[in-house]
């Protein structure tokens, strides 16, 4: 199976199915279960991933490594090229980020959450459909591409609390005055200390980890987990394909997200005590 995988015409052969009962048998004998979820997640919402085939970076190469650098060089320019971005991966990205709707993944990952099965979600994705989709215990580590933030006091604000007046460029923070970007992390940019903060909490409490859609090459969040399986954690890894993480994974369902996560929810609530 090769790049995106749709669930539409997905078909699970009894041998994946009872891989995924497994899973969620292990699911539901752990006591604190955290989801880490990557771009493969939101393909089946119409967002490229990034690497391998039909991946964003493979089609226009990755952006410079100095993003932050160069905002914080010239903030006003940085805000110029946003709001009328030049590089075409930008303007493909923008387009289907404002088109995008949650999906059954993000949607089963929801309700994983409401009923008890789920304790925190750590996304590596900008595109806001884990908060569409109703999880609530979210850690956008990469950012928010809907949030703006203050480079200074770290303050968030959605556009319409800080419309953004293009003639009065770069944005400045009502309540210290720092600079204001865009909330997405930049390459470059130090992950803010809060969202970090509760990224480690919440992987030194995992015994459990679903780890879905995700080439798992990106750090911090590549290492969290092999943190959770090196203290004998359970790894449940979703994807269409084989990754680094696939050899300490005790559950690797090979599928699209969409129709893999509905399926493992199916079988959570069909294992758990009525
Ligand atoms: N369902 C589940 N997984 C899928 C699907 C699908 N329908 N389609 C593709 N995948 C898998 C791919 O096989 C791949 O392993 O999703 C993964 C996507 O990997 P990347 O494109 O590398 O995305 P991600 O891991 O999220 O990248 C991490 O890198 O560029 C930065 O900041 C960006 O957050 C991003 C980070």
């Amino acid at each position: 199976m090769t790049g995106d995988a749709s669930s539409r015409d997905f078909r699970f052969d009894a041998g994946l199915d009872e891989r995924v009962e497994g899973a969620a048998r292990a699911l539901l004998g752990a006591s604190h279960v955290v989801a880490l979820t990557g771009a493969g997640l939101s393909v089946e919402s119409g967002i490229p991933h990034f690497r391998g085939p039909g991946g964003l970076w493979t089609k226009y190469g990755e952006p410079p490594m100095d993003g932050y650098q160069r905002f914080l060089r010239d903030p006003k320019g940085f805000w110029e090229e946003t709001l009328e971005p030049k590089a075409p991966w930008a303007k493909a990205l923008g387009e289907t980020l404002a088109a995008a709707k949650p999906n059954s993944g993000h949607l089963a990952l929801a309700e994983l959450e409401r009923r008890g099965h789920l304790g925190a979600l750590i996304t590596q994705n900008i595109d806001d459909l884990h908060r569409q989709a109703g999880s609530r215990e979210l850690l956008e580590i990469h950012g928010n591409h809907s949030l703006l933030r203050c480079v200074e006091c770290n303050t968030r604000f959605t556009r319409e609390e800080l419309p953004i007046d293009p003639a009065e460029l770069p944005p400045r923070c009502p309540g210290c005055g720092g600079v204001v970007k865009g909330d997405t992390v930049q390459f470059g940019e130090p992950i803010p200390a809060d969202v970090l903060g509760r990224c480690y909490r919440e992987v030194a409490r995992a015994d459990c980890m679903i780890v879905a859609g995700t080439s798992a090459t990106v750090f911090p969040a590549a290492d969290f987990p092999v943190q959770v399986s090196q203290k004998g954690g359970v790894l449940i890894e979703i994807n269409p394909e084989d990754t680094d993480l696939t050899p300490l994974a005790s559950h690797a369902l090979r599928g699209p997200g969409g129709a893999l996560l509905e399926r493992l929810l199916h079988h959570v609530v069909q294992g758990s005590p009525a």
